[in-house]
């Protein structure tokens, strides 16, 4: 597998922190001391000190481009030594229910389809994969707090995104046989793309929200507030457990 070489201290500089949605970044906003915003391409950032690490955070819209877009603003700008993707995601893996949490061991974009130019399903041509690696170090960390702090079920798996909110049996099986994925969303692996290419640790941390079943479409509003203040709460505590810098 290949791995992010550069930044793997986690040491110094900004904990950056990206959610799709307001819901999933609001906590973690408001644990901020020192709180104060600045605005980039459209984006609102927020930097603050959470238990006295320097963060900064931003709620990057749905899809990939968005997310893409507000990963690599958030690098150029903050230098960040990791990026952490929190939020919600419809479990589509043997066994994950609503309320589990899933880390991305690795993330893989769903629609990315050049196979009839001879690549892999998935596969980044530029890059030559198809999936690309979690930052080991703060996922084993992230898990490790998550055991002291969460309700739910833990899971390490591959996380697949693909713009596409996925809520019925074709995607969902197509999604769980070919890249045997345990969660999809819409964001993780487009971060993921980013963080590679810059050489920046990043983690996905997934509260499972949905089944990406025919129900997901009901049980996404009914459940995501919960699911999403569940995976901030865990955010807190693993922002602690980093080095202070
Ligand atoms: N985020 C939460 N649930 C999802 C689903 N079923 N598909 C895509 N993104 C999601």
């Amino acid at each position: 597998m290949p791995q992010c070489t550069e930044k793997t201290s986690l040491h110094a500089g900004f904990i950056g922190i990206i959610g799709a949605m307001d819901i999933e970044i609001e906590k973690i906003v408001s644990s901020m001391e020192n709180h104060r915003e600045e605005t980039a391409g459209g984006l609102v950032f927020h930097l603050g000190t959470i238990r006295r690490r320097n963060c900064v955070a931003a709620v990057c819209g749905e899809g990939k481009v968005n997310s893409a877009i507000c990963a690599q603003t958030m690098i150029l700008r903050y230098d960040p030594r990791c990026i952490i993707n929190v939020g919600v995601a419809g479990g589509i893996g043997e066994g994950i229910a609503i309320g589990d949490l899933v880390a991305a061991s690795s993330v893989v974009q769903h629609d990315f389809d050049t196979s009839a130019l001879g690549h892999k399903p998935g596969e980044i041509p530029s890059l030559k994969e198809v999936f690309l690696p979690a930052d080991e170090t703060l996922t084993n960390l992230a898990l490790e707090c998550a055991a002291s702090v969460y309700d739910g079920g833990l899971h390490r798996g591959v996380i697949a995104s693909g713009d596409q909110f996925i809520a019925g049996p074709d995607a969902f099986k197509r999604i769980r046989e070919q890249f045997g994925a345990l969660a999809c969303e819409m964001e993780g692996a487009s971060i993921g793309q980013v963080c590679f290419m810059n050489k920046t640790p990043f983690a996905v941390l997934r509260a499972i929200s949905d089944n990406g079943n025919s129900t997901a479409h009901v049980d996404f509003p009914k459940f995501a507030q919960e699911a999403a203040e569940k995976s901030q709460k865990l955010m807190v505590e693993l922002i602690s457990r980093l080095p202070e810098a």
